[in-house]
């Protein structure tokens, strides 16, 4: 039947999706799947509805695309669509949602602090470094690709990152820094056969992986499989199951960690459950280091649409 890729969108990661959608649209093609591309920034609902769509690959990322808006959409629409549902979706958009429940699940993730942009005081802003110690990491909870993040080192660096993140949300999330190597987890499948792929590590220059290296320079070093043991292996794959199976994520989705390097303590950071598919991204690299092509990958997540 008619594929449909839904790319581009009107988030802050646009650019993003538009390099994922053209290399999915591609993929599918190469294995005669009838895809087409639909960019839902240009193009109405009616529209969509219009295109007879068997099923769509959502390769849109952030706001409107990977937040649970679109998926309700194609709910109503009667559109299987690849990924999370509406609620599994809406929560990993928003990074305090995310750890609220990880948490009350005893799931390890960062303490953190959550502001509001608009009335948030001096004095509050001030008493953050005293909580969470220094450095710390502010982030804009709904963004993606590093977008509205920002390390904050002394106090006088507080008022700066929390500008920048007000621009992008009403909230600001402040999180206790953890110190190590940066991994993530790609997780396909659903439940109780939900399986990981090798797990990514990801070394950036003086630590700095953000929205330049992610996609556009090549001076980052990617491990994979990451260079842990056998039983830490183990125990951040399954750790990445848990995230996943706790927001209720199906289809596919991301886990992104920090390795505490003073106890070798897994931590939680984030989850996307629309990981970038473009030619620097994660999880076509962790499925290639399981003998996966990027085509076979897009045709396997393809397969895993649903209502
Ligand atoms: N937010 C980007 C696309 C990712 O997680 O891969
Ligand atoms: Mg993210």
């Amino acid at each position: 039947g008619k594929v449909g890729v839904l790319f581009g969108g009107r988030s802050a990661e646009r650019e993003v999706s538009i390099m994922s959608g053209n290399g999915v649209l591609k993929a599918l093609k190469s294995h005669g799947v009838d895809a087409h591309l639909f960019d839902t920034r240009e193009r109405s609902l009616a529209e969509l509805a219009a295109e007879k769509f068997d099923r769509v690959f959502i390769a849109l990322h952030g706001r409107y695309g990977e937040d649970g808006t679109l998926q309700g959409a194609l709910e109503q629409l009667g559109i299987p669509y690849t990924g999370p549902g509406v609620m599994a979706s809406a929560i990993g958009m928003d990074k305090v949602m995310t750890k609220r429940i990880w948490q009350s699940m005893g799931l390890p993730t960062p303490r953190f602090i959550v502001l509001d942009s608009h009335s948030a005081t001096r004095e509050e802003l001030r008493q953050v470094p005293d909580v969470l110690g220094l450095p710390l990491m502010l982030k804009a909870p709904h963004e993606g690709s590093t977008i509205g993040i920002s390390k904050v080192v002394g106090y006088s660096d507080m008022s700066e990152g929390f500008a920048l993140c007000a621009k992008f949300d009403e909230k600001v999330l402040a999180e206790e820094f953890v110190a190590g190597r940066e991994l993530t987890v790609p997780v396909l499948g659903a439940g109780r056969r939900a399986r990981t792929l090798p797990i990514v590590e990801i070394r950036a220059p003086e630590g700095n992986y953000d929205y330049q290296h992610k996609y556009f320079t090549d001076d980052t070093k990617y491990l994979c499989p990451a260079p842990l043991d056998e039983a830490l292996t183990q125990r951040i794959q399954a750790l990445a199951v848990q995230a996943f199976n706790a927001l209720g994520c199906e289809g596919w989705a991301r886990v992104d960690f920090m390795l505490r390097s003073s106890d070798n303590e897994p931590y939680l950071l984030e989850i996307n459950t629309s990981p970038g598919m473009t030619s620097h991204s994660l999880v076509p690299m962790a499925a290639k280091a399981d003998g996966v092509s990027y085509e076979d990958l897009c045709v396997e997540i393809l397969k895993s649409a649903s209502l």
